[in-house]
């Protein structure tokens, strides 16, 4: 079935034109609703238009968190969503947030792409911490999004290796381009199968985890 989507972004839109030319190609079978970002003047803005989609501007300037994302929550319950998709957006977002968005199954239906290989890296500097660090595989991570920054379920992970001659511009470009084409195929299994969830028992309990490792849930939607 064809999901209803908004995309929040903050910055540059590549992640959102990479879906939205994946709609355009019939590769995936989703309507985006809305971009919404918080930052005027962002490309993401001028990739929406582009393609014809409607926008909304939502600055975050001024605003305590809640007032703001009490404005985003207004803007997004006008369209009726199957998932808010966060495509480069630079917001924490809260617990009060995410309650907008729970399915029944107990995970937000609230979806995000990291440039890591989560756990490791989050934050706002993944390719350049990875970079940094050494890393010799690296990777992308799109997961479903609970109220920690860059944590909950792992939808997918991509990887590719750092080359000995990778500059950190060679080595982030070789991941962006990763992310946009797994951001669009992850979001086209869901439209196909609903979200695979994968409930932890005991959250940050490693041990419980591999105990547990037949406890997954794979009910559908
Ligand atoms: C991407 O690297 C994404 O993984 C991260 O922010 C960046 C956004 O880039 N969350 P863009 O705006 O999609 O071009």
């Amino acid at each position: 079935m064809s999901i209803n989507i908004a995309v929040l972004a903050s910055g540059r839109g590549s992640n959102l034109e990479a879906i939205l030319d994946s709609i355009a190609a019939g590769k995936l079978d989703a309507k985006v609703q809305l971009v919404l970002v918080n930052v005027p003047g962002a490309g993401a803005i001028d990739i929406a238009n582009k393609h014809g989609v409607r926008t909304a501007v939502v600055p975050n300037a001024g605003l305590s968190r809640k007032e703001h994302e009490e404005k985003v929550v207004a803007e997004l319950k006008k369209h009726d969503l199957d998932f808010v998709v966060l495509a480069g957006y630079m917001r924490v977002l809260s617990s009060a947030f995410l309650a907008n968005f729970k399915d029944p199954r107990g995970f937000f239906k609230v979806i995000n792409i990291h440039p890591s290989l989560l756990p490791a890296f989050p934050g706002i500097r993944g390719y350049e911490e990875a970079f940094e660090y050494g890393v010799k595989i690296a990777g992308v991570t799109v997961h479903l999004v609970d109220e920690k920054v860059d944590h909950g379920p792992i939808l997918a992970q991509a990887t590719f290796r750092r080359e000995a001659d990778d500059t950190i511009e060679s080595f982030k470009a070789r991941g962006l381009k990763i992310e946009h084409e797994l951001f669009p195929e992850v979001l086209q299994n869901i439209a196909k199968d609903g979200v695979k969830y994968f409930k932890r028992l005991k959250d940050d309990n490693t041990e419980a985890q591999i105990k547990e490792g037949t406890d997954r849930e794979t009910a559908r939607r």
